[in-house]
């Protein structure tokens, strides 16, 4: 059982550009800072609750932590009357009630640098923001994991990932960037476990889909590439942030991909089991039915992985391997070409 915190202080915020849960940056009684997330959100003056995101966030936070994902850790914070009674914004202002909630840890000194480099495509010459964004990617010092991160996301059905530049975050270290990632409520297909979204599939369904094998790795593709297109995106593929993924993976060191899968491979049904157990009852709205049905899940985007990718790299949606064929994931599949 996860130890929860309490919140000790608010602290003015550090940025302000955050996402739509407006995460509050807090002292923990373990003394560190974290962003604490709220499953109510407000967007174009509605107000949604997102029954599954802690359990979503939660869950994908273990399963990055296993797989080496630059991550920051994840915390469970416990808010009762008297915390509430302290910081009056909280209730009125921020809409908390008592409850547990998820809070990552703070990144020091970062920034939304894809945000920011989006603005200037839209602010700058041709020539100059060539030149910047060829800067960027130049100070990237962790490239090696920005294939893990595309796996994880796809791995996760992450929806928010491709298309929202404000999930990877860059560390400044000294004269380098580190990629981070964050923020896991929209992963599995949407944020929702009984809520209905109109014109999208039941959540159970998403999850429990039978189909393998090449029919599952294109619905795989096409979910993304649907997400995209609601942003307006599809000039970029599958969206602004696959595009930057995308442009800095590899291939002329063997498939980028092949580190992360093997270790992806041993994510067994009793590891995965046990990380549904960890997650807080208050946060699985659907009870046991839900847990099974994310190992359902789990197990049959495992089982597909590399069908999804070999399907990408065929169709010639990775941009620095444009021979196409299928990717190689093992020494013995000769006939492979990559
Ligand atoms: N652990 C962290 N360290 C540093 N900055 C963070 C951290 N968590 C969040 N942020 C900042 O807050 C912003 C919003 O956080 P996050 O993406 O988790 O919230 P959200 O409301 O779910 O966002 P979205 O708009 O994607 O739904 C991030 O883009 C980032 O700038
Ligand atoms: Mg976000």
């Amino acid at each position: 059982m996860e130890e929860y915190l309490n919140v000790e202080l608010i602290l003015p915020p550090d940025n302000d550009n955050l996402g739509i849960s407006s995460p509050l940056l807090i002292v923990a009684s373990d003394g560190k800072r974290y962003y604490l997330k709220n499953y109510k959100v407000k967007q174009d003056g509605n107000e949604y609750t997102l029954d599954a995101a802690f359990f979503q966030e939660s869950l994908a936070y273990k399963l990055a932590e296993f797989l080496n994902i630059p991550s920051p850790s994840c915390a469970t914070i416990y808010i009762d009357e008297q915390t509430l009674n302290s910081f009056p914004d909280l209730r009125f202002k921020n809409k908390f009630t008592s409850g547990i909630y998820l809070a990552s840890e703070y990144v020091e000194n970062s920034s939304n640098d894809l945000n920011t480099l989006y603005q200037l495509m839209f602010t700058s010459n041709q020539p100059y923001f060539k030149r910047k964004v060829k800067n960027f990617f130049d100070l990237i010092e962790n490239k090696d994991d920005l294939s893990k991160i595309l796996y994880f996301d796809i791995l996760t059905m992450n929806a928010d990932r491709f298309t929202n530049l404000g999930n990877l975050i860059f560390q400044n270290q000294e004269d380098r960037k580190k990629t981070i990632s964050i923020d896991y409520g929209f992963c599995f297909f949407n944020p929702f476990w009984d809520i209905p979204l109109s014109g999208q599939m039941q959540k159970i369904k998403c999850l429990q889909n039978e189909k393998d094998g090449q029919d599952r790795a294109w619905e795989t593709i096409q979910q993304f590439y649907s997400w995209s297109s609601q942003h307006n995106q599809t000039k970029y593929a599958l969206g602004l942030t696959f595009q930057f993924l995308n442009k800095n993976i590899y291939f002329n060191k063997g498939n980028p991909f092949k580190e992360i899968h093997e270790a992806a491979m041993t994510l067994t049904p009793s590891i995965i089991t046990s990380m549904l157990n960890e997650i807080p009852d208050e946060w699985v709205v659907g009870g046991d039915q839900q847990r099974q049905a994310y190992l359902f899940f789990l197990q049959k985007q495992l089982a597909n992985m590399t069908e999804v990718l070999d399907l990408m790299n065929n169709n010639k949606m990775f941009s620095n391997n444009t021979q196409g064929g299928l990717l190689k994931w093992e020494k013995e599949q000769s006939m492979s070409t990559q």
